[in-house]
């Protein structure tokens, strides 16, 4: 900086002599204009070489270039602005090990930067944090800190970045968090948080990632999401959400990365899915969801990753997503799914088809049976796959006829081994073209013929 022009009329010799008064007697000299800026590096020299003492020693040989005899400026993971105070401050994978205690970062007025990602910083947050009023980045994620989350963080409201994960935090999400208009990227996840989403979180429209997963946090997932257009990446999974995923979910339309598997959620998957149009993961997985499958899925043609697994839906597999060209990775185990017809599961559909009439409500038997024994094989089939024809449809009604009989109740009317190996065999010629027509019941009272 240059020096105020109010000094010009001074000689040299006076303003030496300020100098020098000022080196003997430091404190004295605080009214002059000229040492205002030197004065503010000092102290922010003062405040960083107070925390480097406090940190554990190995730490402080990592340091080592933070030393009075030079300006932060020169130091390691420090940048300053033009007039030489201290902007920035990244120490990530430094290896750093002590408490933010003695950082006080009232101190670093200008900071517009705080990284210290990957460390072993323990201890608590300092609410004085939120006096960073320039601060736009602050990572202090993967460290141990424990403590709950200050509500005097809410007061930097210029953060665009805002990363507390995967430290040891707990207490709930302070509704002040919601300040923070202009972050763009938030997560808190991996800690032990508790308490809910707060509602307010609608407010903080630019989001474009929200990362709260692997925390306690129950509540459901608030409708107020309907403001954030902007957010691509949600993950909320691993933590103890109930309710059902909000209809909402509609109106983010740039949602690309949708996680929310391992909670409580119930009810059934919103049709307004279909308006999140870029969405290329969805990863639903151990929930209580249920109802079907919404054929709206099927529109969704950048889909790569469909989770669903250990829900509760039924029905089957919707015929839209033949049109899902990018899957490459979908997971409907555990659910109810019928690739069976009737809303029924293959165990009892098994079942039915065996069981005498005798065993049934005797105001429902043969009518069931029969309904049973009249459906057509081809509705049997994964409707997923497209229906067999020509050769692939005998095989199909080969392999099908020889199942059932195989898995026949009573021993007497399954078929021998050699009867298998014929039918394997054979020219399958009476089954060509006539899948569409076969059903469960010729299958089953299908003769086979002796060996030879
Ligand atoms: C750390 O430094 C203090 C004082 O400088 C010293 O007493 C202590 O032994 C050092 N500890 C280690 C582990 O080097
Ligand atoms: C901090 O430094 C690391 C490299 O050591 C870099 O990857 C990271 O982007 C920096 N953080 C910021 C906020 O610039
Ligand atoms: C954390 O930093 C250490 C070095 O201190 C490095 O070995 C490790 O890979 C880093 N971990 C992550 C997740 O970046
Ligand atoms: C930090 O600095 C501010 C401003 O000088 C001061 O008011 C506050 O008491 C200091 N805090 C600590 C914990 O030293
Ligand atoms: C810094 O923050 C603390 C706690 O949030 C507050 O009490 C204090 O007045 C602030 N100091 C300055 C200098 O802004
Ligand atoms: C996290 O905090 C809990 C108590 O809140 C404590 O029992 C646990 O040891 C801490 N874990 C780590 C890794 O610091
Ligand atoms: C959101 O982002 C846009 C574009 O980056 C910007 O113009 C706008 O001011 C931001 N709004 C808030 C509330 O930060
Ligand atoms: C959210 O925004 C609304 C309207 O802008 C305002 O009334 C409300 O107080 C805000 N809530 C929070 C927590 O910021
Ligand atoms: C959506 O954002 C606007 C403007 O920021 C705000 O007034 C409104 O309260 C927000 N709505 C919800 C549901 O959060
Ligand atoms: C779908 O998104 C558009 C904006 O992209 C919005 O106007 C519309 O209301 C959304 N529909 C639903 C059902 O969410
Ligand atoms: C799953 O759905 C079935 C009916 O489809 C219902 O009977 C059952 O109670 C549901 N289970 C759970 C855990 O919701
Ligand atoms: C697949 O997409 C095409 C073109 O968008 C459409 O005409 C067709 O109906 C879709 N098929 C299904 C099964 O949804």
């Amino acid at each position: 900086m240059s020096p105020p022009t109010v000094y010009k009329p001074f000689s040299y010799k006076f303003f030496s002599l300020l100098i020098i008064m000022e080196i003997l007697h430091p404190v004295s000299s605080s009214t002059s204009y000229l040492d205002a800026p030197k004065k503010s590096v000092d102290s922010e020299s003062a405040t960083l070489l107070k925390w480097k003492v406090s940190l554990q020693n190995q730490t402080q040989y990592l340091l080592r270039t933070w030393r009075v005899e030079t300006t932060p400026c020169q130091w390691v993971g420090i940048h300053c602005d033009t007039g030489g105070r201290v902007s920035y401050l990244n120490l990530s994978h430094s290896g750093i090990r002590g408490t933010l205690e003695d950082l006080n970062v009232s101190l670093l007025p200008n900071l517009r930067s705080l990284d210290l990602f990957n460390n072993s910083i323990y201890g608590t947050i300092p609410s004085n944090i939120g006096n960073l009023s320039k601060l736009s980045y602050l990572d202090l994620s993967e460290n141990h800190l424990s403590g709950t989350i200050p509500p005097e963080l809410g007061l930097l409201r210029n953060a665009k970045t805002f990363y507390l994960d995967h430290n040891n935090i707990s207490g709930s999400i302070p509704q002040e968090i919601c300040f923070l208009k202009h972050v763009i990227d938030l997560s808190l996840s991996s800690n032990i948080l508790t308490g809910t989403i707060p509602t307010c979180i609608g407010n903080m429209s630019n989001l474009s990632s929200l990362f709260l997963y692997q925390n306690q946090i129950s509540g459901t997932i608030p409708s107020s999401i309907t403001n954030l257009t902007k957010l691509s990446w949600l993950n909320l999974y691993v933590n103890q959400l109930s309710g059902p995923i909000p209809r909402e979910i509609g109106m983010l339309s740039s949602l690309q990365i949708l996680r929310l598997y391992t909670n409580k959620l119930s009810g059934t998957i919103p049709s307004t899915i279909n308006n999140c149009t870029k969405l290329a993961n969805l990863h639903l997985g151990d929930n209580q969801l249920s109802g079907r499958i919404p054929s709206e899925l099927g529109s969704l043609k950048f889909l790569s990753d469909l989770l669903l697994f250990m829900n509760n839906f039924s029905g089957s597999v919707p015929k839209e997503f033949d049109n899902l060209t990018h899957l490459t990775n979908l997971s409907l185990s555990v659910n109810h799914l019928t690739e069976v017809i009737l809303g029924e599961h293959l165990g009892d559909f098994m079942s039915s088809i065996f069981t005498p009439p005798s065993q049934f409500a005797p105001s429902t038997s043969t009518s069931s049976i029969s309904a049973v024994h009249d459906i057509f094989l081809k509705d049997v089939l994964d409707q997923r796959l497209l229906s067999p024809t020509r050769n692939v449809a005998e095989e199909v009604v080969g392999v099908a006829l020889l199942a059932l009989a195989c898995i026949n109740p009573t021993p007497q009317l399954r078929p021998t081994i050699q009867q298998v190996s014929v039918q394997l065999s054979k020219e399958k010629a009476a089954f060509r073209n006539l899948l569409p027509l076969i059903t469960i019941g010729q299958l089953l009272n299908h003769e086979f013929s002796s060996a030879q």
